[in-house]
């Protein structure tokens, strides 16, 4: 008798604990079993299935116990978030950086800047956690709020000091990026290419792939490194400047960029910026730009962040990739708005490391301006995580008889008419609500990550659910718990991953206000926003009543929406539409009642300033307007141009004409710039 049998229940009995492992570690916070123990179960299956590969086929509960590497990582919210950076890419971009910062911090233009250049490493970007300088936690950025924690992983990083050397504060987060060498990139893939594992695409995926891995022992085998760069949450003063932060990160035991250099002004960051460009291809890791930072970092507390990226630090992009390949055609991509979108379909091609196999071609407009044609040779660039670009056609290489693209007049998904209105560049679908196309755009953007983030349910799925008739609007998911034993039997599914996708959906019933904007899809509502939206309304109810009413032009609640800074009349012209249309607002209402939406609690919750509205008129000695608004909004205020009875606080500079006035006449509280500085919790200006 052959020993099949026996591996086949081992096998069923290790998927069986590793199901019920999984349970009790998401679904209840309460570990039944070690990580460690966990690994070895884990191990074990994989062990099996490479001696029996046979196995991986008709065990399906298997394939799901193997599969979804993330469903291991526990989430980590960062104290402070994880930013990005704005980018420059030439010189005259940083000239611009400099005078906004001038222009907010109200600097003279002979006031010399000074900053601490760092390359810009290529890698993924990580938070460490001390405690009395041991480490406690590390995790991933995730979606710069939220990253996944993956502190036994780094842990077996060299580069990751277990404790700190030297004095440390109680708790401080330290970030930084793990990276993977150029040439342990090459030598990682030839050995996966030999043991037939998967290749990675580039080094950075190669350093995320390996981080990411449940096993830490296998993220032990992997030479990786970090170098650490900046300051999350500290409970002390840790320096006056970036740089002396770095030194003591240093000292601390951190590997600290070495190439890194304090640069005056504009002309040394830029021929700092040359001398990179240079040491590049040199160097054993990829870098793809600079980083430049204020160094003062008492001014770059007060120049703060603007939307998801700090107005003190620029990343200066070295120019793009380029690559010469054919076009074999073009594809109409539809949009969860109707949009559709030409897409270039390439014949492969490796650009700067990385395989293109499609390139954006925007827009009508774009294939117009280029005379870009199918079968033409297209010069294209890549630069960074942008998806590649055509620059343009190489006219002698094109082959005889090719045409020009011709626009489509229909939708290529549902068949009704695409147009094009005046004045506008993109061409829509107009079928709305049939298109099939719109609708899973639409539904995959609801679960997506900034959304309603139900794990478990991709694009793929989505797609899939939608053409069997499982979805079909939004609040169809929240009842596929009925339909939970017609998905365990789905090719590709079983019953724990249905169980699991139906306790990722209930675990989502109860949402936040900002996050349930975004989900709607609705056109120009982005992440950003949604979070001004739901800080300014506060609760769903409230914002529903609002946006109701909003419909009367010229209505105090319409006023209201337009004086909200950062929504413009294009952005509040979108809402209204979507409020005019009756099938909307039943969808709002179907959700509304199987949910539970949050409340926002504004930025600042606790301030004085939390809720109110304030007017600045006139001008201040110790900050600029911009820097006025970006603090009140920061503790949670609404900055408004108008006064009105509503407004809470009027802040009334030097020459603060009619507006105090008028203040003065409805009774309202009107500040002096020491007062502002007071309710804003600055300290006295010095005189
Ligand atoms: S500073 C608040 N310094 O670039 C700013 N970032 O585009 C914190 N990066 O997510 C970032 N090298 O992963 C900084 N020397 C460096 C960097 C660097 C690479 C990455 C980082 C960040 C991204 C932003």
């Amino acid at each position: 008798m052959s020993r099949k049998p026996k591996v086949v229940s081992e096998l069923a009995a290790l998927t069986k604990r590793i199901a019920t492992a999984d349970l009790a570690y998401h679904g209840q916070d309460t570990p039944m079993m070690t990580d460690a123990e966990y690994d070895a179960l884990r191990l074990r299956v994989k062990e099996i299935l490479a001696a029996h590969p046979e196995l991986v086929a008709d065990a399906t509960a298997v394939e799901q116990v193997g599969s979804p590497a993330a469903a291991g990582f526990g989430k980590w919210r960062h104290r402070v978030p994880m930013l990005s950076l704005d980018n420059a890419f030439a010189a005259v971009d940083f000239v611009e950086f400099e005078a906004r910062i001038r222009r907010f911090l109200g600097l003279k233009t002979d006031n010399v800047l000074d900053f601490v250049a760092e390359p810009k490493l290529d890698g993924l970007s990580i938070s460490l956690t001390y405690e009395q300088g041991k480490l406690i936690a590390g995790a991933t950025r995730g979606d710069g709020f939220e990253g996944e924690e993956v502190t036994a992983n780094l842990r077996t990083l060299r580069s990751v000091p277990e404790t700190l050397t030297g004095e440390a504060p109680e708790r401080i987060e330290i970030r930084g990026e793990v990276l993977m060498a150029k040439a342990d990139f090459l030598a990682l893939n030839a050995a996966q290419a030999e043991a037939g594992d998967k290749v990675f695409a580039n080094p950075r995926n190669a350093a995320a792939g390996s981080l990411r891995q449940l096993d830490a022992r296998i993220t032990a085998g992997r030479p990786l490194s970090f170098f650490a760069y900046a300051m999350g949450e500290a409970s002390e003063e840790i320096a006056g400047t970036h740089w002396a932060y770095l030194e003591r990160l240093e000292a601390w035991g951190f590997t600290v960029n070495p190439l890194r250099r304090r640069v005056s002004g504009g002309a040394e960051a830029e021929a700092f910026q040359t001398e990179m460009a240079e040491t590049r291809a040199g160097l054993a890791y990829d870098i793809d730009g600079v980083v430049y930072k204020l160094d003062d970092i008492g001014l770059q507390r007060r120049l703060g962040f603007a939307g998801r990226a700090p107005r003190w630090a620029i990343a200066w992009k070295f120019p793009a990739e380029q690559a010469v390949t054919v076009l074999r055609d073009i594809r109409i991509q539809v949009g969860r708005t109707g949009a559709l979108t030409p897409v270039a379909e390439l014949e492969p091609i490796n650009v700067g490391g990385v395989l293109v196999t499609r390139a954006t071609l925007h827009n009508e407009d774009e294939i117009a301006r280029l005379d870009v044609r199918i079968g033409d040779t297209v010069m294209l660039q890549r630069a960074g995580d942008v998806i590649p670009q055509i620059l343009g056609i190489l006219p002698e290489r094109r082959p005889e008889g090719a045409t020009p693209w011709v626009p489509p007049e229909f939708c290529p998904q549902c068949h009704s008419v695409a147009l094009r209105p005046p004045g506008e560049v993109v061409r829509r679908c107009t079928g709305g609500l049939i298109c099939p196309a719109q609708t899973v755009e639409r539904l995959i953007h609801f679960v997506s990550r900034g959304a309603f983030d139900i794990e478990g349910l991709g694009d793929r799925t989505v797609a899939e659910f939608y053409e069997d008739g499982l979805l079909k609007t939004p609040v169809d998911i929240f009842s596929l718990a009925m339909h939970e034993a017609e998905i365990a039997v789905r090719e590709g599914w079983g019953k724990l991953s249905a169980a699991n996708l139906i306790r990722s959906i209930e675990a989502r019933r109860s949402i936040g206000l900002a996050r349930f904007i975004f989900a709607l899809g609705i056109r120009r509502i982005g992440e950003t926003n949604a979070k001004l939206l739901a800080r300014n309304y506060g609760s769903f109810a409230h914002w529903r009543a609002q946006m109701l009413a909003a419909q009367m032009v010229g209505s105090d609640e319409r006023l209201a929406l337009g004086s909200i800074l950062g929504v413009g009349p294009a952005v509040a012209e979108e809402l209204m539409e979507f409020f005019a249309e009756p099938r909307n607002i039943e969808a709002l209402d179907a959700l509304a009642a199987v949910l539970t939406i949050e409340d926002a609690a504004g930025a600042g919750a606790d301030s004085p300033l939390a809720g109110k509205t304030i007017v600045f008129t006139g001008g201040m000695a110790t900050m600029t307007r911009p820097e006025a608004k970006a603090r009140a909004e920061q503790l949670g205020a609404r900055v408004t141009d108008s006064v009105s009875k509503n407004t809470d606080f009027v802040v009334a500079g030097a020459d603060a004409g009619s507006k105090a006035k008028k203040a003065a006449a409805l009774g309202l509280t009107v500040l002096d710039e020491a007062g502002w500085r007071e309710l804003a919790g600055l300290p006295p200006a010095e005189v």
